[in-house]
Parts: C-alpha cells; sequence; structure tokens
C-alpha cells in the first residue's frame, strides 16, 4: 500500500466532487482563466502545492455539469466514467497487444460485439475503439477502400456531413475533388435522388466509387440521412456504406428510440460516439464494421515482439491505433451504472428537452433548424448575414452572462446559435428562462 497515493487520490477526488458540486455557482464558461506554472520546478513539487495547480487549472476549465452547459456534444460525465477513467489510468495497461491487456483485450472486443448485436448487425459483425469520431470515420474510409477492387474513387456523403471526412481524405491522399458534397433536403438531409443521380452519372462514365458517407445526426441540426434508401442504392451499385452515427447511434440502443436509426443495420461500416450523448468520458468512439474480418484484412501488420494473442487479435492489429489506453473500461462500466432504463432516460430526456426548447420559441419571429435528435438551432427570420452575425455574438454573451452556454455554428451563410440539448441537469424551468432571455431581445 501507497499512503501516498491513497492520499492523493483521495484528495484529488475531494476536489474534483466540489469542482463538479459547484458547477452552478459560475458560468459555464470562465470568464477569466488563470495561468498555471508551466514549467516543471527543478526539484519536483509536493502534493499540496501539486493539488493547487491542478485547482489552478480547474477554475479555468469548461463546465459540463453546469445546467445551462448546451453548446456542444460534451455532457457532464457519468460517476462510473470518471471512476474507471482513474483506473484506467492506474491500470495503465496497453491495448496494443494482448499481453499488455489481457482482461481488457477481451472486454474491448466483447463489448463491441453487443454494440453491433444491439444495432441488428450480423453475428460476424465486430468493431474496436477509437480515440474519437475523427479516427474511425478514417477507419471506416480506408477500410473501404481496401475492400474495394480500386483503389480510386469517388467518395459521396451529404453538404452537412462532418468536417472529418476532408480530413479522412487528406490522410488517404486521395484528390481533394474526389469527395462530393452533395445537397441535402429542407430537413438537412442527404437527397437520396441527388445520390441515385451521381451513383448512375458514375457508373454511366466508367468511374469508380470509393464509398458512400450517410449521417445519422449532422453537427449544426441534429439531421439522419435516409439510410434504408441510401442503404438500398448502395447495395443495387455495390458500394461501401459507411454510416457517420457518432451522435446518433446511441439511440439505436433502446427499443424505445430505435425508430430513429432505421436502416442503420445495413452499414458496411459505422462510427458511433458514446462520448456525446451518453455522458462516457472522453474519447470513446467505437468503429464497428458488418465483417470483423475486414479489420485484420485492413490493418494488420504482424507484431514480431508480441506473443501471438490466445483470444481473438492484438488490439493493435484491427485499427490504426498502436499503444492506446483500454478505453473500454469507462464505457462498459458508465453503461453498467446507467443499465437499460438509465440509457432510454438519457436519450428520451435529450429529445424532450429539445421538443420543450422549440416548443418555447416562437417560429414566427425565429428560424428554427432541426433534424429528429437533441440539437435545435435557430436565428432571426429577419436580417441579413451581417445582422445575424451580430444578433448572435451579442445574444451568445448576454446568454453567457446569465448562465447558458450555447454555440454559434456558420449555415446556409448565417450565424446560428446553437443548443445541444443532452445535458440532464438543464430542467423545465432552465428551458423556458433560455426562451425568454432569447425572445426578450430579438430585432425586428
Ligand atoms: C457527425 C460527426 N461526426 C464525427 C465527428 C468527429 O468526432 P470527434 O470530435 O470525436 O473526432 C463529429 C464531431 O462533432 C460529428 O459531429
Amino acid at each position: 500500500m501507497d499512503p501516498a497515493l491513497q492520499k492523493f487520490l483521495h484528495l484529488a477526488a475531494d476536489q474534483l466532487t466540489e469542482w463538479m458540486g459547484s458547477a452552478a455557482a459560475a458560468t459555464p464558461f470562465p470568464l477569466v482563466r488563470p495561468q498555471p506554472e508551466v514549467a516543471p520546478s527543478p526539484e519536483g513539487a509536493d502534493m499540496e502545492s501539486l493539488l493547487h495547480d491542478l485547482q489552478t487549472v480547474m477554475d479555468g476549465a469548461f463546465q459540463p455539469s453546469h445546467p445551462g452547459s448546451l453548446a456542444h456534444l460534451d455532457p457532464p460525465p457519468l460517476t462510473a466514467s470518471i471512476a474507471a477513467d482513474l483506473i484506467c489510468a492506474g491500470l495503465n495497461n496497453n491495448l496494443l497487444a494482448e499481453e499488455l491487456s489481457p482482461g481488457l483485450s477481451s472486454l474491448e472486443q466483447q463489448l463491441c460485439i453487443w454494440f453491433c448485436s444491439r444495432l441488428g448487425l450480423p453475428e460476424n459483425s465486430g468493431g474496436v475503439l477509437a480515440s474519437g469520431g475523427t479516427l474511425s470515420n478514417l477507419m471506416g474510409l480506408v477500410v473501404a477502400r481496401s475492400a474495394s477492387a480500386s483503389d480510386q474513387g469517388v467518395i459521396f456523403c451529404s453538404r452537412d456531413a462532418h468536417v472529418s471526412l476532408q480530413k479522412a481524405a487528406m490522410v488517404m491522399g486521395v484528390p481533394a475533388d474526389a469527395l462530393q458534397q452533395l445537397p441535402v433536403d429542407v430537413n438537412g438531409a442527404l437527397c437520396t435522388t441527388a445520390l441515385e443521380d451521381a451513383l448512375q452519372a458514375m457508373k454511366a462514365r466508367g468511374l469508380p466509387c470509393l464509398a458512400v458517407v450517410a449521417t445519422a445526426g449532422t453537427t449544426v441540426r441534429g439531421a439522419v440521412d435516409p439510410l434504408l434508401a441510401i442503404a438500398e442504392l448502395c447495395a443495387h451499385h455495390g458500394i461501401w456504406l459507411h454510416v457517420d452515427a457518432a451522435i446518433g447511434g446511441v439511440f439505436a440502443l433502446s427499443s424505445a428510440t430505435s425508430s430513429l436509426m432505421q436502416g442503420l443495420n445495413r452499414a458496411d461500416s459505422i462510427t458511433l460516439n458514446p462520448q456525446k450523448l451518453l455522458g462516457i468520458t472522453k474519447t470513446s468512439s467505437l468503429f464497428l464494421v458488418r465483417d470483423k474480418a475486414r479489420l485484420r484484412e485492413t490493418f494488420a501488420t504482424g507484431l514480431p515482439y508480441m506473443e501471438s494473442p490466445t483470444g481473438e487479435h492484438h488490439g493493435g492489429e484491427v485499427g490504426l491505433q498502436g499503444t492506446r489506453p483500454a478505453e473500454v473500461l469507462k464505457l462498459w462500466l458508465g453503461l453498467r451504472q446507467l443499465g437499460e432504463q438509465g440509457i432510454t432516460a438519457v436519450l428520451q430526456g435529450a429529445l424532450e428537452r429539445r421538443r420543450l426548447l422549440a416548443q418555447h420559441l416562437s417560429s414566427d419571429r425565429l428560424q428554427l433548424l432541426s433534424g429528429d435528435l437533441h440539437l435545435l438551432a435557430f436565428r432571426p427570420r429577419w436580417g441579413d448575414a451581417q445582422q445575424t452575425k451580430q444578433w448572435s455574438e451579442h445574444t451568445r454573451s448576454r446568454l453567457l452572462r446569465a448562465g447558458f452556454l450555447l454555440s454559434r455554428p456558420q449555415y446556409d451563410d448565417h450565424h446560428w446559435l446553437k443548443a445541444v440539448l443532452g445535458n440532464p441537469h438543464t430542467t423545465t424551468e432552465h428551458l423556458q428562462q433560455l426562451a425568454d432571455l432569447i425572445q426578450s431581445d430579438l430585432p425586428g
């Protein structure tokens, strides 16, 4: 037993619980940010001074547990997930190879299989955890390319698809115009007729297509592309379908909300980020594939300096990352804490808060932008781009001073304010207060 470790953990835990417990006392985003000492001191610091250093950083941190934290897809962390993250650091296992993480390698494989079966993927499906959705999307396109007859080809996605696809294309070295963004309909979902026309045109010209990427939950408005219709088209043309369900995929976990993800089970590969709504601490992303053999086919290099795995595979041979932490621990324990009922409550609660806020906002005065999920963007109905820029800037800082943090995306040549209603601490009273504040100072 190391008494210094024990004391440090106790004190750090007290400090953290105090920080989280007093979340509502300040604003979600610090108005001043104290600067910590950056360089290590010559003789090293004692515990007291390290805790003081930590407090300085905590005082300048974004506070996801504040009930007015509604800007992004960063909800308050779950208790079990925080504890598991701490244990993960203490275990310091490495998912690169089975001999460095014997039980955890198997837990990751089993949990991916549980996700696949919950999503309705077939028996030989599986996956790997990744440090964020950007990496999962990159893996999706790399696996698609390795499964394709040609290593050239166009990738189709919607205009509202996430910017990580551009990064993936850049890393993969595909030409800049290989990523083709198609129009969306009035609901922000990929226009299937545009996709159909594009695929027909490619076929007529004898050009290869690497993949279609559908988005299940777009970043600005939470729109879900028509997954079933897109899957039909991909099957017809024999094209890999990757679904970026980083935001929406979790809704498939509960029978109460799974109809929102109809067709997700037809994907060849899926990105799903439990970090975005369920309260699993960052980072937590899954890359799931319909045929798990594809992972080894794409990424296995052999690990000649490691013993052969006794289980299915080394974690470093089924994905892009080498050394990585056992992020599975906080995902697994967080889900165990929630249970089936807790998962459903988180998902339904977020949808209900979106519905309530939309109901409180006057659609006569505000243009509301939303899809089927828990995101809601809005701007005044009147005003040109310059006026909406000023309005959004001014209103955002006014709301922050009142304890609400919203984001300010650019969409359709305008600045909007966006609320992500994934914070379970936000009550119906908070939503009414937020709507009143927004509408108390509208132009026109
Ligand atoms: C739809 C979508 N896909 C992918 C990503 C990238 O995920 P990450 O930030 O975890 O890399 C995001 C991030 O917001 C997203 O909204």
